[in-house]
């Protein structure tokens, strides 16, 4: 229905503000897609240099998600999900830049943070844990991603299953260039220079 369509939009709009771009540019640091991998996500924001900036990206990222769904439920009560749809596809296709956006790991888990608090426990868990032991961002995050969808599984008796399959799924397309590096053992490390 038109209540439907109206959550989709709103989290598409919220999901499409590109906060690494905006921060960084507003710090003065540049084109955040310039550097690194080219991605405007939090870890490459962090090979910027400024580990405030990284923080914030990557919980306005997440947080966008979260407010868009919070958001949506009061206005259209059930039209959650369609909210987190277009914030995840905001976030990863934004009109703004010309559909390039960015990975979708802190926007999935502002997804999960209203939808399924537990699963956020876990993937957050997933993905700090590997952060800290691996010291791959990519690898953390396509990990955590999946967790999502298991989590979903087992936690929602199926209901959430197929959306947040999905949503991994794209995840990991959007890190297939991350994934070639992995491949070629070429990927940087968290707190190294080159990428
Ligand atoms: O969330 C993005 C992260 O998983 C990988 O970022 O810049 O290393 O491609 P990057």
């Amino acid at each position: 229905s038109k209540d439907l369509l109206l959550a989709l939009a709103l989290g598409y709009l919220f999901g499409s503000v590109p906060f690494g771009l905006l921060l960084t540019k507003l710090a003065g640091k540049g084109d955040v897609r310039d550097i690194g991998s080219g991605n405007i996500g939090a870890t490459n924001v962090l090979r910027t240099g400024s580990k405030p900036l990284a923080a914030a990206t990557l919980v306005l990222d997440c947080l966008k998600a979260t407010a868009a769904i919070l958001l949506a439920r009061t206005l259209w009560p059930g039209s959650e999900n369609f909210a987190a749809a277009g914030a995840l596809v905001g976030h990863l296709y934004p009109v703004w830049l010309r559909f390039k956006g960015g990975k979708g790991v802190a926007t999935l888990l502002g997804i999960l943070i209203p939808l399924l608090p537990i699963a956020a426990v876990i993937y957050a868990v997933i993905w700090l844990g590997l952060l800290l032991i691996v010291r791959i961002s990519s690898v953390a995050g396509i990990a955590a991603a999946i967790s999502a969808p298991i989590s979903a599984a087992v936690l929602d008796q199926d209901l959430l299953f197929p959306m947040f399959l999905g949503f991994a799924l794209l995840v990991v397309w959007k890190h297939r260039e991350n994934i070639v590096r992995l491949r070629h053992g070429k990927e940087p490390r968290v707190g190294k220079k080159t990428a």
